[in-house]
C-alpha cells in the first residue's frame, strides 16, 4: 500500500519569519516525501487569504468561529491506493486552518491512517490531531504528530531532516 503527503502552507508575510515564498510547512512536507519517497499533494485555498499577517489571522480567525469550509482548487486526489496520509498544516488558533477540513470532508479518508505534522510558533501541535481525530472517526488519526516551529522548518533544514527521520523512525516508517 502506498502514502502521500498532503498540505496546506500559507506563503507571504508571516509571524517570525517576514515574506516567505515557499511556506514552512510546505519544506516540512518536501521533507517527509524525501525520505519516504512518496509524492505530495497542496491543498491550494480557492480564494487566496491574504499575503499580510494580521488581516490573515483575522480571516481565519472569522473561518474558525463559523466552522467555515472554504473551497480548495481542484479535485481530491484519487486515495483509493493509499492507506497512509501524512497531513500537513500551520497551527491556526490552536487548530487546523477550516481549509484542511474542507478536503477532509471531501477526501476518501475512511479507515486511512492520518499522520499529522503541523508548524506553530509556539502552540506545537496542540489539540489540533484530538480535534481531527474528532471530527473524522473513520479515519485513523495518529495523535503523536509531529510539531516543529515554524522558523526552524522555514530556516533550518538539517534540523528537519533529523526531526522528520526521528518521527518516521519512532512511527516505525
Ligand atoms: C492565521 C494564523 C494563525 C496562527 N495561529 C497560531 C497559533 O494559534 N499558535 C501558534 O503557535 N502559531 C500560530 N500561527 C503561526 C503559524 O502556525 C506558523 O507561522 C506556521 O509555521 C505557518 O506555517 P505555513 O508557512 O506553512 O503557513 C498562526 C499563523 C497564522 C497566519
Amino acid at each position: 500500500m502506498k502514502s502521500i503527503v498532503i498540505y496546506f502552507s500559507h506563503t507571504g508575510e508571516n509571524y517570525s519569519v517576514g515574506n516567505i515564498t515557499v511556506g514552512n510547512t510546505a519544506k516540512v512536507a518536501k521533507e517527509i516525501a524525501a525520505q519516504t519517497g512518496t509524492t505530495t499533494w497542496e491543498i491550494k485555498e480557492k480564494n487566496p487569504y491574504p499575503t499580510q499577517y494580521t488581516p490573515c489571522i483575522e480571516v481565519a480567525k472569522k473561518e474558525l468561529q463559523a466552522k467555515a469550509r472554504p473551497e480548495f482548487i481542484g479535485e481530491a486526489p484519487d486515495l483509493s491506493d493509499i492507506d497512509t496520509i501524512y497531513l500537513g498544516y500551520p497551527n491556526w488558533w490552536a487548530d487546523a486552518p477550516m481549509i484542511v477540513y474542507s478536503f477532509l470532508d471531501k477526501a476518501k479518508i475512511d479507515g486511512k491512517t492520518i499522520l499529522p505534522f503541523c508548524t506553530h510558533e509556539g502552540s506545537g501541535l496542540g489539540s489540533t490531531a484530538k480535534k481531527l481525530a474528532a471530527a473524522y472517526p473513520k479515519a485513523k488519526v495518529e495523535l503523536k504528530g509531529l510539531a516543529l516551529y515554524g522558523h526552524v522548518a522555514q530556516k533550518e533544514p538539517d534540523a528537519v531532516k533529523s526531526a522528520v527521520a526521528n518521527w518516521l523512525k519512532q512511527l516505525g516508517k
